[in-house]
């Protein structure tokens, strides 16, 4: 097996001890305290959604951004989760099944290959791209499955620039721990994010959150 094939097989294993509790450890994620739920609800606004629309959760992991957006586009509208780890996927199933919904879907797949359909109206992913060594291949991806004026929003951690070092470890501590933390450091994959969204999309905005250990992108479709 090659190298990156071992690494998602260690990303894999991860998530599958992990999901059980998920739901609740996630809430430390990546510090007791830390405003996930309010950078949620802003990656959910940055979408700019209507009821009845369609959107792709990139990494949807358990499903923890799916009753946000369910608040937008209701019955109408329609999810599509995807993701790599089996074991997430099921709490997600368990999440759905729990509260009735029957307009979301899952699907199991490495989001560097993901068939994304087609005319989608939005494309979500939070906590998770960076993850992704061909996180650039998949904004790219995703950006031509939107529709005119569809949007893509990116929620993720990263390390703070010039920051005490203190705050850098609270970026860093959330580097998961099959990944090294040096590697996704030295990676920098949320800048490929930023080039990929500034390359693919009109009306890119980029926020640096809470002194800089997170970012939210977004931008648009052109007419297509
Ligand atoms: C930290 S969790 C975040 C889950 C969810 N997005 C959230 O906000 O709670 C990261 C998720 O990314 C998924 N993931 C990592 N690499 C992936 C890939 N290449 N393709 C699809 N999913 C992936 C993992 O299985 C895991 O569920």
């Amino acid at each position: 097996m090659s190298q990156a094939g071992r690494t998602q097989e260690r990303l894999i294993e991860t998530y599958r001890k992990k999901a059980k509790h998920y739901d609740v450890t996630s809430r430390l994620y990546p510090a007791p305290g830390y405003p996930q739920l309010d950078q949620r609800l802003r990656a959910v606004g940055a979408l700019r959604l209507r009821p009845g629309a369609t959107v792709v959760d990139m990494a949807c992991g358990t499903g923890l951004n799916f009753r946000l957006l369910e608040k937008v586009i209701g019955p109408e509208g329609r999810i599509v989760g995807v993701d790599l780890t089996d074991a997430m996927l099921a709490r997600a199933q368990d999440r759905i099944e729990q509260n009735g919904w029957s307009n979301v879907s899952l699907v199991q797949a490495d989001a560097a290959s993901f068939d994304f359909p087609a005319e989608v109206d939005a494309i979500l992913s939070t906590y998770a791209l960076t993850q992704v060594p061909e996180c650039a291949d998949v904004i790219a991806h995703g950006a031509k499955a939107l529709s005119g004026g569809g949007r893509w929003a990116v929620l993720d951690l990263k390390v703070p620039g010039r920051t005490p070092q203190w705050l850098a470890q609270l970026g860093t501590a959330t580097v998961r721990p099959f990944a090294s933390i040096d590697e996704w450091m030295m990676r920098r994959p949320w800048e490929a994010i930023r080039a990929a969204m500034q390359e693919e999309l009109t009306d890119v905005s980029w926020t640096e959150l809470f002194f800089g250990t997170a970012f939210l992108a977004s931008g648009s479709r052109g007419p297509v």
